[in-house]
């Protein structure tokens, strides 16, 4: 069973869709640690609603309800967690633990990578800055993370249709229904060890 630690900034519907992925049995996961950087926000309900341990974390203590990074990847380590997924997780990781977990972290971005990526583009400013382009399509995108902003390599895409929107919420509105499809599919695949390196290039095996 996939170890899976999962993390979060806010409202947490990625999460949910894990989570109601694993009772459908599509997923055979133990989400064994929620990581947020907010003391409160939706996800964190969810977390707690569904008995899975909470951490805080941040790169400096603010006070004692938060952890550093350090400990985290300790209890990382005693737990044995095999992946991490950030849903909706918007502080930058630090470089030491992004090493430490090369490759068994993954982000799920409401754009179709690599545009409309990087620093400051998360929520509603993606969908904006697509809407503003005039893009007829736009997606999801599920990628590794390294050191720089959603540069990492492109696991899984999935794209929509927008050119009859009418505002930037209609595209965040049609991606995130995507999104709760596409992030659990990742993780799935990674489960089968079917997501592989090929000549440089992230493929999912069928
Ligand atoms: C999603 O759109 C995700 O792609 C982005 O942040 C949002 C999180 O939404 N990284 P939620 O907290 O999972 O509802």
């Amino acid at each position: 069973m996939l170890k899976i630690a999962v993390f979060v900034s806010g409202r947490g519907s990625n999460l949910k869709a894990i989570l109601d992925a694993k009772s459908n049995n599509y997923l055979n996961i133990d989400v064994k640690a929620l990581v947020s950087d907010k003391l409160s926000c939706l996800a964190v309900n969810i977390a707690k609603e569904n008995n899975i341990p909470v951490y805080f974390v941040s790169s400096i203590l603010e006070n004692d309800e938060f952890i550093l990074y350090d400990k985290l990847i300790s209890i990382f380590e005693e737990n044995a967690i095999d992946l991490i997924v950030l849903a909706g997780f918007l502080k930058k990781l630090p470089e030491i633990f992004v090493e430490k977990f090369d490759n068994k972290i993954i982000n799920i971005h409401p754009a179709l990578l690599p545009s409309f990526g990087g620093k400051g583009m998360y929520g509603m400013n993606v969908h904006r800055a697509v809407f503003e382009s005039s893009s007829k399509i736009s997606g999801a995108t599920v990628h590794f993370v390294d050191r720089i902003y959603d540069n990492g390599k492109i696991i899984a895409q999935r794209a929509v249709d927008i050119s009859d929107v009418n505002s930037p919420e209609e595209i965040a509105e049609r991606v995130l229904k995507i999104e709760h499809e596409l992030l659990p599919f990742v993780i799935k695949k990674i489960d089968e060890n079917k997501v592989v390196n090929k000549n440089g290039r992230v493929v999912i095996l069928n």
